[in-house]
Parts: structure tokens; C-alpha cells; sequence
């Protein structure tokens, strides 16, 4: 049996089992173990290699964390709210395996820098599993992408219908935003691989530590400079709910098109069965669930980073408990944008299935070639204003005989303005239309192609 009392002799009475409870976070920070143990070997090294321990206290604790580590993956260590946090349950399991020994583990540090320790090491692990997810949402955004050079969908301001775009185009423009949500990660990961241990409590410590060799071990690119800083920095778990947030935003737009395109009113996509949902009640639904609750998540994202700068702002120097819920934010977070990428790329490989035909339809349906008449009278000398004039009349007459731009005789075109000739019903079909816009990063199947090709040099 563990003994029952953490704190020194200071303390006369026991805690009330209900604050017992309420102080504790081990039901969370236990997600926090096996970086807690990793930091807790560098430490113990560094003791043994400064001589603040010897050599075989170090050996004896760096086994015994290590049966801690077995003991955890293979389900047996499972402490209890009476040891308040994973930090404490860890020291008082070691005590238990090698004896007194274990009680020299916490030399030189404190709960403040090692918990500061295991939360980025914990974060710069989900960074890069992050990353890689990313990149493999991206895979499957470019293999569309590819298939769809030539796809025409609609393309909407204020959604309304304005100009047909390739499809790829439209794809390749949610790689572009996810690839820097991938570089931003890649920036964030910077500012938290600094390592806080050896900061102690606030202050230092008395004892002849060596941070940067534990730093080392733990791979950290370099070491707080200030041990008061590096006790209460936060800043890089705001900066990464920051990147979280971002690339709920991108997921969640997607989304939202997903949702709209999968709608009776637009009909671009089907849902497989493999990611729609039935009703229970109307036999003839197939519901979006995947990107409505992707949407749906995003929310809880956006409130993490919110919650932690308001946790934050008004804490004066250093560690404040107040600090232990950064843990429950940041651990959900990471779960629900790791849950939300594996879903959408799922979603875009194989839940949804472009219907062609319907999208062909949908960009010879409408004025959206209108620009492109003004552009052909422009390029034939008339000012770009006027024509942009003469075309709003155009629309106006077609509206009201109910036609389209392509149903216009080259008699009619030509009483609207004698430079029309034949070749404007080319200019105006939506193939055209899509092709003609050449410029940089336009839609333009050169350009998309381009696009393309350089999206495929950065996976
Ligand atoms: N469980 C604590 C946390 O998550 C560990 C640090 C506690 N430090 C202290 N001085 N009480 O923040």
C-alpha cells in the first residue's frame, strides 16, 4: 500500500476527500505517461552524469521507470485520485519498485518544469502525427485534383453563380490552404520544442544540473532562458490551439461545400455508403453526417483556444495551478483535429463520388459566361466599362425571352454590338470560358496544371 500523504511534515490533516477530487488530474494527465517517463529518464541521467546522484542510484531509477513503462502499456499501472497527478503516481510507483532510491528522483526539478517538460513533448509528437496526416489528406486531394483537370463545376461569389472553374482548381485551392496549415504546424512545433526542465519551481535550482544535456536526450532544440518564463509559458499551446483552430476552419469549409454540393438543390455529389448516414424515420435520406459533424467540432476547437488565452491572461508569474487546465483543452483539441483529418480524408477518397454529367448541366445553365462576353468586346477595342454596360443589357434581354447567351442569334449579337462575329458562341462555351483564364493562378487548365505539378513537389 502507497503511502497515503504527498506533502511534507508541514501537514498535519488530510486534504477533504471531495477537494482530493476536485485538486487531482490524474483521470487526464495520465494521457501525459510515457512523456513523463521519458523526461524523468533524462533527468535521472543528467543526476547520475553531474554526480548530484551516483551512478548506481541512476541505474536503479532508470530500471525502475522502465518497469513502470511495461507496466503501463500492458494495462497494470492504473493509479487512483489519491495520487493526485502522473507526476506523483509515477515517484510513488518507482518508490515502491526500487525502495528509498526512487524518493532521490525529484532532485533538482519540480512538478512545475515537469509538467511544462511532458506537454510539449507530448505536443511535438501530435505535431508530427498531425503533419503526416495533412500530408495524406493532401494525397488524396491531388489524385482528385488530377482526375478532374478538365471537371467544370460552378464557381460562386456570395454564392451566387459567377464564373465555371475546374474543379481541380477548386480542390487544389484547399491543398494550398492545408499546406500551410502544415507550415504554420511546422512553425509552431519551433517555439515548443524548447525545453523547460531544470527551471525547478520558479527559480532554479541549487544543485549543479546540466539543462542542456537533458535537453539533449529529450531532443529540444535549445533551453528556456529564464527559469520563470520557462515554468509558465504557454504561449506555445495557444499558438498551437492558434494552428488547430486554422485547420478546423479549412476542414470545416470543405465541409460546408460537401454538404451544400450533397444537397438536392445542387445534386454535384453522391454520397457512398460508406460515409452517409440514414434517418431513422425518412427511409429516402442519406445524410452528411461526416462533414456536418466535422463543422460541428470545429466549434469546440475555436472555444479551446479562447478558454486558454482566457486562462492566461491574468496569472502573474510563475506557475499558477490554475495552469492545470490547459491539459483537458489541449488533449481535445488534438483528438478532435486528428479525428476530424482521418474523417475527411476518408470522406474525400472514398465518400463522395462527383456526378459529371450534373456538373456539365449546372455550367451550361446560367450567365456565368457573361464576363467573358465583356472580355471579347474589350479585346476587340471597346472599352472594358462599356462593354461590361452592353452586357448587363444583353442578360436583361435574354432574361426576359427566357434564353441563355448561347441561344442569341449572330443577328441579335450583332444589333447589340456590331463587333460580335461567330466566333463569340466559342468564346462563351463554359470549356472556353474556364480555359481563356490563363493568368497566374487563374483557372486556366495551363495553370492548373502548373498548380498541380508544384502541389505534387511538396508532398
Ligand atoms: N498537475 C499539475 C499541473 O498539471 C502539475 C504541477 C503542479 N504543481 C504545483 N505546484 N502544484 O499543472
Amino acid at each position: 500500500m502507497a503511502e497515503q500523504k504527498t506533502w511534507s511534515q508541514r501537514f498535519e490533516g488530510a486534504l477533504h476527500p471531495a477537494i482530493v477530487r476536485f485538486n487531482a488530474s490524474i483521470d487526464f494527465d495520465i494521457e501525459l505517461i510515457e512523456y513523463d517517463l521519458t523526461g524523468s529518464l533524462a533527468h535521472a541521467k543528467m543526476l547520475a552524469k553531474t554526480g548530484i546522484i551516483s551512478a548506481e542510484e541512476g541505474e536503479k531509477i532508470v530500471t525502475g521507470l522502465e518497469q513502470i513503462r511495461k507496466e503501463y502499456q500492458e494495462g497494470l499501472f492504473n493509479p487512483g485520485v489519491d495520487a493526485e497527478d502522473v507526476h506523483f503516481a509515477v515517484e510513488r510507483r518507482l518508490t515502491e519498485i526500487i525502495g528509498d532510491t526512487g524518493k532521490k528522483l525529484h532532485t533538482g526539478r519540480s512538478r512545475n518544469d515537469q509538467v511544462g517538460t511532458d506537454t510539449r513533448l507530448y505536443l511535438r509528437a501530435q505535431i508530427e502525427q498531425i503533419r503526416a496526416q495533412i500530408k495524406d489528406f493532401q494525397e488524396v486531394l491531388l489524385s482528385l485534383a488530377e482526375q478532374n483537370i478538365e471537371t467544370l463545376i460552378p464557381g460562386y461569389t456570395h454564392l451566387q453563380r459567377a464564373q465555371p472553374v475546374s474543379l481541380a482548381h477548386h480542390l487544389l485551392a484547399y491543398f494550398e490552404m492545408t499546406q500551410r496549415d502544415w507550415e504554420r504546424l511546422g512553425d509552431v512545433y519551433k517555439r515548443v520544442d524548447i525545453s523547460p526542465l531544470g527551471c525547478g519551481a520558479l527559480a532554479g535550482t541549487t544543485f549543479p544540473i546540466d539543462r542542456h544535456y537533458t535537453a539533449e536526450l529529450l531532443g529540444f532544440s535549445s533551453v528556456y532562458s529564464n527559469s520563470l518564463d520557462g515554468v509558465s509559458d504557454r504561449d506555445f499551446a495557444i499558438e498551437f490551439l492558434n494552428a488547430a483552430s486554422l485547420i478546423m476552419v479549412h476542414l470545416s469549409r470543405l465541409s460546408e461545400e460537401v454538404i451544400l454540393w450533397s444537397s438536392q438543390e445542387f445534386n454535384f455529389v453522391t454520397l457512398t455508403d460508406s460515409c452517409a448516414t440514414g434517418s431513422s424515420i425518412m427511409p429516402q435520406k442519406k445524410n452528411p453526417d461526416v462533414p456536418e459533424l466535422v463543422r460541428g467540432k470545429t466549434g469546440r476547437v475555436f472555444g479551446h483556444l479562447q478558454g486558454m488565452l482566457v486562462l492566461m491572461k491574468g496569472l502573474p508569474l510563475a506557475y499558477n495551478k490554475d495552469l492545470q487546465e490547459d491539459k483537458e483543452a489541449l488533449f481535445d483539441a488534438v483528438k478532435t483535429v486528428k479525428a476530424c483529418l482521418e474523417a475527411m480524408t476518408i470522406l474525400m477518397r472514398e465518400g463522395i463520388v462527383f456526378r459529371k454529367e450534373r456538373l456539365a448541366e449546372a455550367v451550361a445553365e446560367d450567365f456565368s459566361n457573361a464576363t467573358d462576353v465583356a472580355d471579347y468586346l474589350a479585346a476587340k477595342g471597346v472599352p472594358f466599362r462599356e462593354a461590361y454596360n452592353l452586357v448587363g443589357k444583353v442578360v436583361k434581354t435574354c432574361l426576359a425571352g427566357g434564353k441563355l447567351l448561347k441561344d442569341l442569334t449572330l443577328d441579335e449579337w450583332k444589333t447589340l454590338h456590331p463587333a460580335f462575329e461567330q466566333d463569340i458562341y466559342e468564346a462563351i462555351t463554359p470549356k472556353q470560358v474556364v480555359s481563356a483564364r490563363n493568368s497566374f493562378g487563374g483557372t486556366g487548365f495551363e495553370q492548373v496544371k502548373r498548380g498541380l505539378a508544384e502541389a505534387k513537389s511538396k508532398i
